[in-house]
């Protein structure tokens, strides 16, 4: 039995919009890697509590759900099935109004410590792809590879419209970047595990790159990292 730090993690960090979610699943399906998709996490929490009519601030209520709910990742569907005590939630958890309850709740120290064992536990052998905001500096800061990948704030709120109008949720441009905007200024000030690279990441600007080009410098820097 392997011990944990010997099992290879990937960790991809950066803002919403910045390719992550596509890339780095690709990147675990390449490597027949498990995949961590860490903001579901927070959505899920922040779903859930809403559902339960838990105040979104209310850290100790909010950190003893997080130990509570039973959260499954379907390893046959398609990547965006998450199973909340058995229902399907998938699609509910990505609109824009669980993206900002996430960034709220996720602000919580009490609810960022209680949901660190849960994100740990997903490092199984053969090995790992974690993605989200504080993956290569707080959760798994002994990871093999620590990618960092940002776009500017246009182009992310570009990739986000595009996204929602595929799946006929109509928006306006000006509103996504302006929750972009929120969001990041959320994420990147919170005093705690805010958004920011590691010291010892590479990173990955995709504003010019198309997802073809992103995983194909991505395998180069993945590649420099597990085999120096
Ligand atoms: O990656 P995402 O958009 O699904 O994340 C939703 C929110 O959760 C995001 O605003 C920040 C927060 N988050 C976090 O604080 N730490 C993580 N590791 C992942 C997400």
């Amino acid at each position: 039995m392997p011990t944990e730090s010997s099992i290879p993690v990937i960790t991809i960090d950066g803002p919403s919009g910045s390719g992550k979610g596509t890339i780095s699943r690709m990147l675990a399906r390449e490597l027949g890697f498990h995949f961590l998709d860490s903001g579901a996490l927070y959505r899920l929490l922040a779903f859930a509590a809403q559902r339960r009519g838990i105040a979104l601030d209310d850290e100790s209520a909010l950190a003893a759900l997080s130990g509570e709910l039973d959260i499954r990742f379907p390893a046959d569907g398609d990547g965006d099935r998450v199973l909340l005590d058995g229902e399907d939630v998938g699609d509910a958890i990505r609109t824009e109004a669980a993206g900002s309850g996430a960034s709220r709740v996720a602000v919580l120290p009490a609810v960022r410590e209680a949901l660190l064992d849960r994100q740990r536990r997903f490092r199984l052998v053969p090995g790992l792809v974690a993605d989200g905001r504080d993956m290569g500096t707080v959760v798994f800061p002994d990871a093999d590879a620590k990618i960092f990948l940002t776009a500017s704030a246009e182009e992310r709120a570009r990739r986000r419209c595009k996204q929602l109008n595929e799946k006929r949720i109509l928006v306006k441009f000006e509103d996504v970047l302006a929750d972009i905007q929120v969001r990041d200024e959320r994420d990147a000030s919170r005093s705690v595990a805010p958004l920011q690279p590691a010291q010892d990441a590479d990173l990955l600007d995709t504003s010019e790159l198309d997802i073809p080009a992103t995983i194909e410098r991505l395998r180069d820097l993945v590649n420099n990292r597990l085999n120096p």
